[in-house]
């Protein structure tokens, strides 16, 4: 049964806008549109070449994919070029903007057959709403339940056959019953040195900036590994030639800008050295819990996980034990030296 649903304006805006803020549109203009232009996870695109083309040739929409790794690695940009190399749309919104039942089933509704939608942050979805996608992921179809206590009556709305494609930086929330609706499932693994330098190439060619070889390398050497530091660091030193003047950056333009930024030649920035610091110093190297270090940097212990962890333990900085957090030898010493370069023998 197919019931009507009147398209009215929502209240909260729960898929996302494309904002006009000059490192967004550049971040869009740089974004790969096509697999070829897209450099690095070669597993993961050849299987996602092949799950369309199946798809594609049975005339069939695609099973549900589930994209998980560090942030800054292309998730979003995968999804957007899904899409497109499936010739459907796609609408895009995150588990934190969709609060209620209501919210994902408005979308939901309004999608059409073959469309494509992404849920980036998918670990933050609620209970309503996580248990709305399950009848709607499998059977196409939406539970509405109207009134309440022992008159409640549920009605089923029948959903265009779409594709969910969501993103996540910590797969281990997922609850197991959601993870297991999910037919395709990829993992995004941090870029090699050359990857991340031939990102930067084809980033700096579209920026028309001039850059020379061994500031490519400091480039890629610093920006951890992750395409969107890569740009985001690519764009600060074409601020830093603007302004003094300079035409083409070198590996000396790139070292000034990464030291105003108070990144070093590890891609560590301020806030990576306090966590290394605090658990060296004030937990004696550790084990130490999340807590504790969140507690002593001031710094939300999400952020901490999802954004300085993954890359210190990437880098054998850090690692997790059942009891805590340990810092290892090669994290020391990196502290170590960096405290010996600094004469106020601080980290800041
Ligand atoms: N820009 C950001 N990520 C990229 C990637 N994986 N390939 C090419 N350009 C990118």
């Amino acid at each position: 049964m197919n019931v009507k649903t009147t398209k009215t304006k929502p209240k909260r805006e729960v898929t996302r806008e494309i904002s006009s803020d000059d490192d967004k549109v550049l971040d869009l203009a740089l974004r790969p549109t096509s697999f070829k232009e897209y450099i690095g996870q070669a597993k993961t695109k050849e299987n996602l070449s092949i799950l369309i083309g199946a798809a594609a040739k049975r005339r069939e929409s695609l099973e549900h994919i589930l994209i998980h790794g560090p942030s800054g690695l292309g998730k979003t940009t995968l999804a957007y070029i899904i899409a497109k190399e499936f010739g459907a749309g796609i609408r895009i919104t995150s588990g934190t903007a969709l609060e209620k039942a209501g919210d994902i089933g408005s979308i939901l509704t309004g999608l059409s057959n073959g469309d494509f939608l992404f849920i980036d942050e998918v670990h933050r979805l609620n209970k309503a709403v996580e248990e709305t996608l399950y009848p709607a992921m499998e059977n196409y179809c939406l539970d509405i339940i109207i009134g309440k206590g022992n008159s409640a009556k549920t009605l089923q709305v029948k959903l265009p056959r779409f594709t969910l494609i969501a993103a996540t930086t910590r797969i281990s929330l997922l609850t197991n019953p959601f993870r297991a609706r999910f037919g395709a499932q990829y993992k995004l693994d941090y870029y090699s040195l050359e990857e991340m330098t031939e990102i930067l190439k084809r980033s700096a060619r579209l920026l028309r900036i001039d850059v020379t070889p061994g500031a490519f390398v400091s480039l890629a050497k610093s920006a951890r590994a992750t395409p969107r530091i890569a740009n985001r660091l690519l764009k600060r030193v074409r601020d830093y030639a603007q302004v003094h003047n300079i035409d083409k950056i070198s590996e000396g333009v790139v070292q000034k800008t990464l030291g105003m930024l108070d990144i070093d030649e590890t891609g560590l920035d301020a806030t990576d050295r306090k966590i290394l610091l605090v658990i060296q110093n004030n937990f004696n190297g550790g084990p130490v819990g999340l807590k504790s270090v969140a507690a002593a940097i001031a710094e939300e212990e999400d952020t901490i996980e999802d954004v300085y962890e993954p890359y210190l333990m990437q880098i054998g900085f850090i690692s997790r034990t059942a009891r805590g957090r340990v810092i290892t030898e090669p994290g020391k010493a990196h502290i170590g030296a960096a405290l010996t370069k600094n004469k106020q023998g601080t980290l800041v």
